[in-house]
């Protein structure tokens, strides 16, 4: 059967078998290889994927329930050459340790703080819930993508903002961004 779906903001068509899942359409047709695929049976999450800006399991979806829909992968979380700030926390805060569950956990990170910048820590670890670190590094994971939601424009953007000086004297305040206290 022939399907087209928009992957990472490219049209992409082919000629697919209909019992193709999503996972293998995307890793093994497309060759984009940075979705995992560890259990095949909807419990790890190690495959998600946004499909229309919402996380799913990839090994759940059949690539022909995708078609006509707007599939993002980890590949497409940097733009233009910038990392997502969901990225660049994972990098401050450690929120990786093998890396398998990364991807997964990155992509519903993305769909948290688009619908909701300022989750808090249980709302962080509800939206995780549906996916396993067998590295079991949730805490760092958590702290990544509280990075993330207090850096929404990313660290280059912290780093270019000046320090505020105080009027008559020639000290300056740090971002507070670069100041914070990790738990
Ligand atoms: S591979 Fe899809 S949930 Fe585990
Ligand atoms: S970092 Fe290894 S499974 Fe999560």
């Amino acid at each position: 059967m022939q399907i087209s779906m928009t992957v990472n903001g490219n049209e992409v068509a082919s000629d697919i078998e209909p019992r193709v899942l999503l996972v293998h359409y995307i890793r093994e047709v497309l060759g984009l290889t940075g979705t995992h695929w560890g259990c095949d049976t909807t419990n790890c999450g190690t495959c998600v994927v946004l499909m229309d800006g919402q996380p799913v399991k990839s090994c759940t979806v059949l690539a022909a329930m995708a078609a006509g829909h707007d599939i993002r992968t980890v590949e497409g979380l940097a733009t233009a050459g910038t990392l997502d700030p969901v990225q660049q926390g994972f990098m401050e805060e450690h929120g990786l340790q093998c890396g398998f569950c990364t991807p997964g956990m990155m992509l519903t990170a993305r769909a948290l703080l688009d619908k909701n910048p300022y989750p808090d820590d249980t709302e962080i670890r509800k939206a995780i819930s549906g996916q396993i670190c067998r590295c079991t590094g949730y805490a760092t994971i958590v702290r990544s993508v509280q990075w993330a939601a207090a850096h929404p424009a990313g660290a280059a953007a912290d780093v270019a903002a000046p320090d505020e000086v105080i009027e008559g004297t020639d000290t300056a305040v740090p971002d507070v961004a670069d100041t914070e206290v990790k738990a």
